[in-house]
């Protein structure tokens, strides 16, 4: 049963398993370990959501949250030149589409909820066609308070990023890096009682580290979750988790025209 609403990614394997792409109104989670291209992906994303809606866009703006300053919106320019070279190559064009993306940099939890309020506003009254985290990990993680306050602020955003996607009804995707590709049994296991569940559904994907950093709630908050992982000198992303399909793996490469299949 298919999703109202989707942001196409032209990942084709991927879109046919997502019926259409990113779906509008919940969450969406890439995982996957460092230099993965996570990042690459997002930026992707983001020039798809701003592109006309004759060439397959949203014709829309975007809300980059980058938590650790890694937009670059000369890559975001040399992936849109590459990918939709008819688009981006018109005058003008290139720095309207990367106009129409809004690069927030919160420094901490508080700063974030305070970037969330504005967000909310702007999403009514700006044509706000995809919200992106990178990476909502980072932002727990430069937490100096570890103890019960953050795991109740934490559940707290949680809650308001969810309902941001369901008011807004537009796709919210977030990242998140786990320490390693291939989990570790043992590491993994030893693990407090309560998150055993969610690491036991999905073994592969979930490491202690970011079930302690995230909490138990957020791995029920996602619909979709994508991990990006490398196996012999191949990277895939896997459709991990999803309401409509069941685990399907697809390679890709990060070429000048960002992530293909
Ligand atoms: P972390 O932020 O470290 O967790 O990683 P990430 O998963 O976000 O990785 P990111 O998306 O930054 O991808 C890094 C990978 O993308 C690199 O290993 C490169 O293979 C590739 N990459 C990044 N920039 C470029 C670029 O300008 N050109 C090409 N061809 N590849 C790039």
């Amino acid at each position: 049963e298919c999703m109202a609403g989707h942001l196409p990614t032209r990942l084709k394997g991927l879109d046919e398993a997502l019926c259409g792409g990113i779906p509008f109104g919940v969450l969406t989670e890439l995982v996957g370990p460092a230099g993965i291209g996570k990042t690459q992906f997002c930026l992707k994303l983001s020039l798809l959501a701003s592109m006309p809606a004759n060439c397959g866009g949203l014709d829309g703006r975007v809300i980059y949250i980058d938590v650790e300053s890694k937009f670059r919106s000369k890559r975001l320019i040399e992936i849109g030149i590459n990918s939709f070279p008819e688009i981006f190559l018109k005058k003008g064009m290139a720095q309207e589409m990367a106009g129409r993306i809004l690069i927030l940099r919160p420094t901490s939890l508080s700063e974030f909820a305070e970037s969330l309020h504005q967000i909310k506003v702007s999403l009514l009254q700006q044509q706000v066609k995809l919200l992106i985290i990178d990476s909502m990990a980072a932002l727990v993680l430069g937490e100096r308070d570890c103890g019960a306050s953050r795991q109740q602020a934490l559940g707290w955003h949680v809650s308001f990023i969810k309902s941001l996607a369901e008011f807004s009804r537009i796709p919210v995707v977030l990242t998140n890096q786990v320490r390693s590709q291939i989990g570790d049994e043992s590491r993994m296991y030893s693990f407090q009682a309560q998150s055993r569940s969610i690491i036991k559904d999905n073994p592969a994907t979930y490491d202690s580290h970011l079930v302690a950093a995230l909490g138990i709630n957020w791995a029920h908050a996602v619909t979709i979750r994508l991990v990006l992982e490398a196996r012999s000198g191949q990277r895939f992303i896997k459709l991990a988790k999803s309401p409509i399909s069941p685990a399907l793996a697809f390679p890709f490469k990060i070429t000048s025209s960002g992530m293909v299949l």
